[in-house]
């Protein structure tokens, strides 16, 4: 609230051609215990001393030689762009009350005075004024505290994002590390070749041309992989329209590797091709998170057949993905919880758990689309809608 000291210390400007008026009204106001008074009996000064003080209140007279209280008011509108002038009209005229109140003034004091009615709504006034005041500053560190812990959210959101990468990053690696295995030992096949046969019948310029043609092939291939790899890691800032399958079949030449190490198979039945506007690469470690998760509930459970199943397809003007598994599937106990943040069944060493957060993320506030999980019966049902 507003403590009496409060309004007793604040600014007062008084306005009055005439000097009587003007020393009246300021020995009311001291008498009442004002403490901050200006006056002034230049109708032109006004607006820059209010520039200068922004005064919580301004006792305005309204008839005035040279420029009158309503264009006054005028001049105090036009320099007070944020919040309102605390004018308070002093007029002898009733008719006046209505123009002065369109012109921007927020009470009135008739002459000739009376003192009760003159400190009452002085005081009145003033309070609302001051409280006005406070609303403001209130209003104004309100709204830095939401900037900032905005901030702070977005910053811990980007923050989620990078982790979620470099476990996917570090799947990749993985799996560059297992694709390069085989043509690295070819290539090193095909270079011992050289001396080996050097000097023999069969060495001859088409010998060697072939071989380094087989060698090139090789280091084509490995090549490509740390292309695709690094496109994979950079964000995509604007959107771009692309193609569901070509989204599946690149991730799942991430990985094919590592899944047939760990004998589990992986089925994709394309019907037609949608596309997408949106971000592929991070579409493609939204597919990479749930094939992860499929993997390792497989092995976990393991069956006999294990197998993932990817349906491709349109409904309406929405691309539809559905990646099944057969491991068993969801407990209910968790199901409701499995896209929140931090949320694992895995040990701390394999698990973050905003593998599926993250995925929630991308698909429904970055691209609009939905993301949602059932229980088949046999395992686990990943939809993605886009
Ligand atoms: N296909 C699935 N089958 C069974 N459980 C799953 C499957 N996919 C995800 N989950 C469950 O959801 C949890 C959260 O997944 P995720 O957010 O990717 O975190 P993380 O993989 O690091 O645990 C997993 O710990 C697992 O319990
Ligand atoms: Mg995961």
């Amino acid at each position: 609230m507003i403590n009496l000291s409060d309004i007793l210390n604040a600014n007062i400007l008084v306005v009055d051609d005439q000097e009587a008026n003007v020393r009246l009204l300021e020995q009311m106001l001291s008498s009442a215990g004002y403490v901050s008074i200006t006056s002034t009996m230049d109708p032109r000064k006004v607006c820059d001393l209010y520039l200068k003080n922004r005064y919580d209140l301004i006792l305005l007279d309204l008839q005035m030689p040279g420029m009158d209280g309503f264009q006054v008011m005028e001049g105090l509108k036009a320099i007070e762009t944020d919040s309102y002038v605390p004018v308070l009209v002093i007029t002898a005229q009733p008719g006046h009350k209505l123009r002065a109140l369109e012109a921007g003034a927020k009470d009135f004091i008739s002459k000739p005075f009376d003192l009760v009615e003159v400190k009452t709504r002085i005081h009145n006034m003033l309070e609302v004024r001051l409280l006005y005041k406070k609303l403001e500053t209130y209003n104004n560190s309100l709204e830095q505290t939401v900037l900032e812990r905005t901030k702070e959210l977005l910053q811990k959101d980007q923050m989620l994002i990078l982790q979620d990468r470099l476990v996917v990053m570090g799947e990749m690696i993985n799996n560059i590390a297992h694709q390069w295995r085989q043509p690295l030992n070819t290539l090193g096949l095909v270079v011992q070749l050289v001396p080996t046969y050097y000097g023999s019948a069969e060495f001859s310029r088409e010998f060697l041309e072939e071989n380094t043609e087989k060698a090139m092939e090789l280091i084509q291939h490995m090549s490509q992989t740390i292309d695709d790899f690094r496109d994979f890691f950079k964000a995509g800032k604007e959107k771009v329209a692309f193609s569901v399958n070509q989204a599946i079949a690149r991730s799942l030449s991430f990985i094919e590797q590592s899944f047939t190490d760990h004998k589990i198979g992986i089925a994709h039945h394309p019907e037609g091709d949608p596309l997408i506007n949106g971000y592929p690469n991070e579409y493609a470690q939204v597919l990479l998170n749930i094939l992860m998760n499929a993997r390792d509930a497989l092995d976990e459970n393991i069956v006999d057949d294990a197998l993932i199943t990817i349906h491709s397809f349109a409904e309406g003007d929405r691309s539809v993905v559905t990646i099944t598994d057969n491991a068993g599937g969801i407990a209910d106990e968790i199901i409701d919880r499995l896209f929140d943040p931090y949320f694992t069944t895995k040990g701390p060493d394999k698990g973050t758990g905003i593998g599926l957060f993250m995925s929630k993320t991308i698909i429904e506030k970055n691209m609009g689309g939905r993301l949602s999980v059932r229980n088949t019966g046999r395992g686990a049902e990943f939809r993605i809608e886009v």
